[in-house]
């Protein structure tokens, strides 16, 4: 059995999924402080199998270990935690602790337990602003932002814990920018208030839901003067989950990129949406976006070499998806 934490989120919710689809069995533990459990009823109806669940706050290690030992777990997935940037300079002591505590406690529960098979849902963000690009593993990790530090001093903790004991099988997936949705259109983002992120905000943009979308600067040193970011379709990113539950059968720590090593402009994504969906999608140019860098995207070379995976779908699929999802949910699960 494995353990999904955030399981019933954006991401979990494609996880889980592919995990189902491949046979596995899964139990997902999810606060819902930013998910909705009609994300697993639609997880069922896509694989024709129940998911076991339990309403829990990984903060909560007596809840956590009970799961692990009525489930029979022998693996976590850890995607549990809070992600927005903005607000993690607003409220840091969240992030910290949701975060780093969260995971603190899960690990202890782990191992209590005696699972030490861990996949850790990392984030490009770790990096920082690139010295070089692509951005491969190796690049050094400056995060500019309390989210991402959550991430980077989680990422610490697991590589002093296997330093610790070497029984551990731990993964870390570092993703760029997960967009798209499950092709059956049952299963998407659910952003809750106003988007942060590009192709939400685009969707409902497009979709008549807000009147346009603002490009956050188009002067930098980009083909088009508008970002580069490597989107990577979330159906791609759910099956480098399997792959790296397949590939930790031996103790060991790796950390891997998950993006297509391809980078997309702004502009270029505005453009590819209008197409697959047939609307126009209004837009003003603005200022630059604190924090914002130029470009962005991975060398996934490493994900291909360590565990065969590598990304399939292209941008117009990535859109097509997530416009199936936005029309099919156009008030996302509240519907
Ligand atoms: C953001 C987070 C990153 C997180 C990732 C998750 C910041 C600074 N970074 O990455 O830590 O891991 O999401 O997916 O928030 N854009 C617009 N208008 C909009 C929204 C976005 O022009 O309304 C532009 C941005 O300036 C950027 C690109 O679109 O160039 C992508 O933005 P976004 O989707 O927010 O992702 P990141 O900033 O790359």
């Amino acid at each position: 059995m494995i353990l999904l934490t955030g399981g019933a989120g954006y991401i979990g919710s494609h996880v889980a999924v592919a995990l189902i689809e491949a046979g596995l069995d899964v139990v997902v533990l999810d606060n819902l402080s930013n998910s909705s459990p009609a994300s697993l009823e639609r997880v069922q109806s896509i694989c024709g199998r129940p998911v076991a669940f339990r309403q829990a706050d990984i903060r909560d290690e007596e809840a956590v270990h009970d799961v692990l030992k009525s489930y029979d777990v022998t693996a976590v997935i850890h995607l549990a935690g809070l992600k927005a940037v903005g607000e993690s300079n607003e409220r840091p002591l969240s992030y910290y602790d949701n975060n780093v505590l969260g995971s603190m406690r899960l690990l202890s529960a782990m191992q209590r337990a005696g699972v030490k098979t861990m996949v850790f849902s990392s984030s490009a963000t770790v990096y920082g602003a690139p010295s070089y690009l692509p951005l491969d593993e190796a690049h050094s990790l400056a995060p500019t932002n309390p989210y991402g530090r959550t991430k980077f001093f989680i990422e610490e903790m697991l590589r002093d814990l296997y330093a610790s004991d070497g029984d551990w099988r731990i993964g870390v997936l570092r993703y760029f920018n997960p967009v798209g949705a499950h092709e059956s259109g049952f299963i998407g983002e659910n952003p809750l208030g106003v988007p942060n992120n590009l192709l939400p905000f685009v969707a409902q943009v497009a979709v008549g839901r807000r009147e346009k979308l603002t490009v956050w600067g188009c002067d930098y040193p980009t083909p088009d003067g508008t970002g580069v970011r490597d989107f990577v379709h979330v159906c791609d990113l759910a099956a480098g989950h399997l792959g790296v539950l397949r590939h930790l059968k031996a103790p060991g720590l790796f950390t891997v990129n998950l993006g297509t090593g391809e980078g997309s402009s702004v502009l270029q994504v505005i453009r590819t949406f209008e197409a697959v969906s047939g609307r126009t999608v209004p837009y003003e140019i603005g200022k630059r976006r604190t924090g914002d860098v130029a470009v962005c995207y991975a060398d996934p070379v490493l994900a291909r070499n360590v565990m065969g995976w590598k990304s399939t779908r292209s941008l117009t699929q990535m859109c097509a998806d997530h416009w199936r999802w936005q029309t099919m949910n156009p008030a996302g699960y509240g519907a």
